[in-house]
């Protein structure tokens, strides 16, 4: 049995991280899709965690192997608490990579665990949470970037819903 947990901020999911779970979900047998707090983002959640699971659990309804999951804490932790899985992140671009290698090395340092990288497609190279966030804020049209739910999300948040 593979299991994968797909760790992230998630503030909100977009059809990015849509790309790369829905991938990941043709790989392994099992996925838990885990928002987790992510300290360089202190106090700059536009949604609260239980918001943001919300999002995703409507987001990944058609998804019947991804499971939504919410945690604070290292998340070393968290795999060695639920499961013994690998963890999966996505890379948009080569920006992507040295961040990532560093978390990836850090978290096999901690916990011996193993991070499997799902390349998101081209298509949504640019697409991330804070860049949506900054088109939503100024009510610009996201709906081809996110989900619908994170769509309806973010127009409520931003009162675009009356215009
Ligand atoms: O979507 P993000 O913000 O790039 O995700 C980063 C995240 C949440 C996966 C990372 O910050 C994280 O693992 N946070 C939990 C705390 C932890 O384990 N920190 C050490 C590795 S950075």
């Amino acid at each position: 049995m593979k299991h994968a947990v797909y760790p992230g901020s998630f503030d909100p999911v977009t059809n990015g991280h849509m790309d790369v779970l829905t991938r990941a979900s043709k790989i392994f047998d099992t996925v838990t899709v885990t928002v987790m707090h992510n300290a360089r983002k202190q106090g700059k959640h536009l949604f609260s965690l239980e918001e943001r699971l919300d999002i995703l659990r409507e987001a990944t309804g058609g998804l019947p192997n991804v499971r939504v999951d919410g945690f604070s804490g290292l998340l070393v932790e968290y795999m060695q608490r639920n499961q013994n899985g690998v963890i999966v992140r996505g890379l948009r671009a080569v920006s992507d990579y040295e961040y990532e290698l560093q978390i990836a090395h850090l978290n096999r340092q901690l916990g011996d665990v193993e991070t499997v990288f799902i390349m998101a497609a081209t298509r949504w190279s640019f697409v991330s949470s804070s860049m949506v966030k900054e088109v939503a804020s100024y009510q610009g049209d996201i709906g081809k970037m996110v989900p619908p739910a994170s769509e309806r999300a973010l127009k409520r948040r931003y009162s675009l819903e009356a215009l």
